[in-house]
């Protein structure tokens, strides 16, 4: 079923964004243990995904490797996904749910990855995507979404603007709207990564994960929330926000912008209750970073042949200054979450 995260109330699992009190929604089922099936890839955890298996597309995401850099310092390559960024594991559920409701034509709006991600599935599977976006979206982002064939609609005004020009679309056109930000199978997709985080080197005292509308943080969350469910481990690692300067919603907001992580540039995410719970639960924090420490990890990532975008770095400055800060004491692990358009 589906639970509103403010009212508590209930609805069947069809594909719904809000409940009728506008409280965001998650799916929950009851498993009673982790047993992960022998595919090598996401349909390794079919039983945990609430959607019929002959639905799920062809194109399956991938169990993506975790690299050791020190004793106390690992990096997921989740940018090592079909499209590019770890949006394929929340864009694989979401297609399957829209196929067993019979949906051919959706709306979605995106600074890039999702989009792309959406776009590369519908294309696959016959779903027809209209991607809203602003015009001043990353170049090599919208040359992929043309090649994709996705229908683009550019907005004048910042990110909030185009989100809400998406939903007046949706509504006038009567298609589905099928926001990441909020949509609860999009989450059952990205908890795998909390599944396999466990799976390869069970439970590091950290994960730095970057934060804009929460879709990869509040699924690890939920990931690491089911397993202890499931009586396979007992507490979950702290999990750590990582928000860009300017752009924060969980960390105090900074006056200087960092302007090279455009996936994580949404400062009023509907989430942000469930963020701060999953915060706290985890003993986590959030922490902000700026431009420079920005660059300066791309550029220590790049010389280890790690090929990210800024969006993912963040992750790595944040690990640097948490350390200087004193804030961590243990095994850390980021989550790389997206590839580089351009190096
Ligand atoms: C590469 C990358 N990492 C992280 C994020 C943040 O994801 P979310 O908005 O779900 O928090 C995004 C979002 O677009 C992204 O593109
Ligand atoms: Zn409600």
């Amino acid at each position: 079923m589906l639970v509103c995260t403010k009212c508590g109330r209930t609805f069947d699992e069809k594909f719904l964004l809000r409940c009728t009190c506008g409280g965001t929604l998650l799916v929950k089922r009851h498993y009673t243990s982790f047993s992960p099936r022998n595919y090598l890839d996401m349909r390794r955890y079919i039983d945990y995904l609430p959607v019929d298996s002959v639905f799920l597309p062809k194109l399956t995401p991938a169990i993506t490797p975790i690299v050791k850099d020190s004793e106390d310092l690992y990096l997921k390559l989740d940018y090592l996904q079909p499209t590019g960024s770890f949006k394929d594991r929340g864009t694989y559920v979401t297609i399957a749910k829209l196929k067993e409701e019979g949906i051919n034509e959706v709306v979605i709006d995106s600074s890039g990855n999702a989009g792309i991600s959406l776009a590369a599935y519908g294309l696959s599977e016959g779903i027809k995507v209209h991607v809203f976006l602003s015009y001043d979206a990353n170049k090599e982002k919208i040359s992929r979404l043309s090649a994709l064939n996705a229908k683009l609609h550019f907005v004048d005004g910042d990110r909030m603007k185009v989100h809400e020009e998406a939903i007046r679309f949706s509504r006038d056109g009567n298609l589905t709207y099928v926001s990441h930000w909020m949509n609860p199978y999009f989450l059952e997709g990205t908890k795998t990564i909390a599944f396999e985080i466990y799976e390869q080197i069970k439970l590091p005292d950290y994960v730095f994960i970057p934060v804009g509308s929460g879709t990869a943080f509040l699924g690890i969350w939920k990931g690491f929330k089911e397993l202890i469910e499931m009586g396979e481990i007992e507490s979950m690692p702290s999990l750590v926000a990582v928000q860009a300067e300017g752009f924060e919603s969980l960390c105090k907001r900074s006056k200087r912008k960092n302007t090279l992580a455009d996936g994580i540039a949404i400062p009023e995410p509907p989430r942000i209750e469930e963020m701060k719970q999953a915060i706290k639960e985890s003993s986590g924090f959030c922490i902000s970073v700026g431009k420079e420490e920005t660059l300066a990890s791309l550029h220590w990532l790049r010389k280890r042949g790690i090929l990210v975008e800024g969006t993912s770095a963040v992750t790595l400055a944040a690990y640097w200054k948490a350390k200087e800060l004193e804030l961590i004491d243990g095994v850390s692990l980021l989550i790389l979450t997206g590839s580089a358009k351009n190096f």
